[in-house]
């Protein structure tokens, strides 16, 4: 897995620190970015002891539990509890991964440090600002686009080898971990697509029911959001549904050259 640590210089100070109920023997502490733009302070981070005996598995167990019963102010987002919506996604014991699935025991360190992903605006707290992120996936125009007219009662048919092109691109569920675990992404993602997208679109180029493969390619031609990809890999490594977006990109740069030929 791909490590992010803070600079050494790092102006991220301890905050507040909330201990474990007298009594509790099983004590993991975790340390959690903090910053609101509701109040003045710079951002810190919250240091929470949580008794493990009185908690569920997962890092999202203990982020809420201390919502709930610790410290309600504390913000983050989740839905599905399960691997499936992506929200959850943060940066847990140096890694970008959902806190859903992460269990504390596999975190390394004795602290669990929780950072939101690297790299994004903070709205507040865990919550990254998605908004470029969006706005970037919708660029792609992920959606099946055809030119061959279909009856409505009819469906459009894939082999079984054409729909196992897909696999490995469809269960992206768009967490954002890949991409913000990519250095690229992090100075050029302005113009860069990074890997989250350039897998989502290499889902379309890889549909054989699709049939803008041209106008697709004509749009990712460019030195900015495809080529800025230097194949370093942490996308790869980071994705917590252990997809391949580094090969996706390989695949698109592949295209291109292709029709070159
Ligand atoms: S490729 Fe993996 S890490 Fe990237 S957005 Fe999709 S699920 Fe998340
Ligand atoms: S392989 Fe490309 S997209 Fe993945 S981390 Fe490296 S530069 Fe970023
Ligand atoms: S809460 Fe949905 S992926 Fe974690």
């Amino acid at each position: 897995m791909a490590e992010f640590s803070l600079p050494k210089n790092s102006k991220i100070k301890p905050g507040k620190h909330f201990p474990a109920p007298e009594g509790a023997s099983n004590v993991k502490t975790f340390k959690v970015y903090r910053w609101s733009p509701d109040d003045d302070q710079n951002p810190h981070t919250d240091t929470y002891d949580i008794d493990m005996d009185d908690c569920g598995p997962m890092v999202l167990d203990a982020l809420i539990k201390i919502k709930n019963e610790v410290d309600p102010s504390l913000t983050f987002r989740r839905s599905c509890r399960e691997g499936i919506c992506g929200s959850c996604a943060m940066n847990i014991d140096g890694t970008n991964t959902l806190a859903c699935t992460k269990p504390v025991e596999e975190c390394g360190t004795r602290d669990v440090k929780v950072y939101p992903l690297p790299h994004m605006s903070v709205i507040k707290d865990l919550v990254p600002d998605m908004t470029h992120f969006y706005a970037q996936y919708a660029s792609v125009e992920p959606w099946l686009k055809t030119k061959t007219p279909v009856s409505q009662s009819a469906e459009r048919l894939q082999s079984k080898e054409e729909r196992e092109q897909l696999d490995g691109l469809y269960e992206c569920i768009l967490c954002a971990c890949c991409s913000t675990s990519c250095p690229s992404y992090w100075w050029n993602s302005d113009k860069y697509l990074g890997p989250a997208i350039l897998l989502q679109s290499y889902r379309w180029l890889a549909d054989s029911r699709d049939e803008a493969t041209g106008e697709r390619l004509d749009q990712l031609e460019d030195p900015f959001k495809l080529y800025r990809c230097h194949t370093i890999m942490n996308c790869t490594n980071t994705c917590p549904k252990g997809l391949n977006p580094g090969k996706a990109i390989s695949e698109i740069k592949k295209l291109i050259a292709e029709r070159s030929m």
